[in-house]
């Protein structure tokens, strides 16, 4: 099945920004994200923490909630002026898909659409600006977190939401996977604005659901030492995959569980992507290079659990994956 070239549009999505998380206990989340991980915190409000990472000028890169279950309520992305943002509603409304203008805190106009599979986006141009953290190094803690890098989602049809995302809003493919039929069906999409790996992964499974942020650290090292850390706390369960190095990307990983299940990708190492004549680079689904280079199997859990999206209060359905195929696991 086909990559698509990026398609133009009349509007310029930065990058990806942040996601809102619901979660079920505040406190302990905070312990999670920054007492052990070390991002930084810009604001508390009665019900919401708001987190950034060290090199960050705006406010927040992730928004968690309290609320009776975990679920994720938004995908933020960053367009390049606020005209962008009519253009986008006038797009959205084309295509017959929702988008209405809502009030977020600490930031500017916030358009709230609702893509094809469901994934509920938020795109907006202004965000408060804060102090960038980048050379407190007296204040440096866990994980090093840097910036927010990316978001990856499970989708039941990656080659509907590929297209979609190719076509209607601009976005490029770095890498895929595909299956080894005679008639290759796309199983995976990683897809960028930014010009480095992605913005958005797309992954064969049950949803719309998110499967992790990605967020991205300094180096290598502070993989190691966030095992180090999360294993002296007593929290190895939170440790679910990793530390290793991605096939696909090339990126060094880490993935963590936080206290009600959100999964973070902590994440270093990828490359550019945005030369023009960038041709996108082919996986099988069954290279075992691809998933892990050095050849280690994900736990099961990584392929079936994710986090459900909410709509105007109410769970986005989820369909069956279209595709049967799946990675290896270890056993
Ligand atoms: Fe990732």
């Amino acid at each position: 099945m086909p990559i698509l070239p990026a398609s133009p549009t009349d509007f310029n999505i930065i990058r990806s920004a942040y996601a809102e998380l619901t979660v079920t206990d505040l406190e302990a989340s905070r312990a999670h994200y920054v007492d052990l991980l070390g991002l930084v915190e810009s604001a508390r409000t009665e019900d919401a923490l708001y987190l950034r990472a060290l090199e960050e000028r705006q406010h927040h890169c992730l928004v968690l909630r309290q609320a009776q279950r975990p679920a994720v309520n938004a995908l933020g992305f960053k367009v390049s002026c606020e005209e962008d943002l009519g253009r986008l509603e006038a797009h959205f409304r084309r295509l017959g898909l929702p988008a209405v203008y809502v009030q977020k805190e600490f930031q500017g106009r916030t358009l709230r659409a609702r893509d094809p599979q469901g994934m509920p986006l938020e795109f907006f141009h202004r965000m408060d600006p804060v102090e960038r953290m980048l050379q407190r190094f007296d204040l440096y803690r866990g994980a090093h977190v840097m910036r927010i890098d990316h978001l990856n989602c499970m989708v039941a049809d990656v080659q509907a939401a590929h297209d979609f995302y190719a076509r209607q809003l601009g976005f490029r493919v770095s890498e895929y996977t595909e299956t080894d039929a005679a008639d290759p069906q796309l199983w995976a999409a990683w897809m960028h604005r930014k010009g480095n790996v992605h913005d958005l992964a797309l992954m064969n499974g049950d949803g719309p659901r998110l499967h992790h942020v990605g967020m991205w650290v300094e180096n290598g090292l502070d993989l190691i030492r966030i095992c180090d850390i999360f294993a002296a706390a007593h929290l190895t369960d939170r440790l679910e995959r990793g530390p290793g190095r991605h096939g696909l990307s090339n990126a060094m990983f880490l993935y963590v569980r936080d206290p009600d299940g959100h999964r973070t990708e902590l994440y270093t190492g990828d490359y550019q992507t945005m030369d023009p004549d960038f041709e996108p680079i082919r996986w099988s689904v069954n290279d075992v290079r691809r998933q892990t280079f050095w050849g280690h199997k994900a736990p099961e859990c990584w392929f079936l659990e994710a986090s459900e999206f909410v709509w105007n209060g109410e769970p986005v359905p989820r369909q069956p994956a279209r595709l049967s195929e799946r990675p290896a696991i270890a056993t």
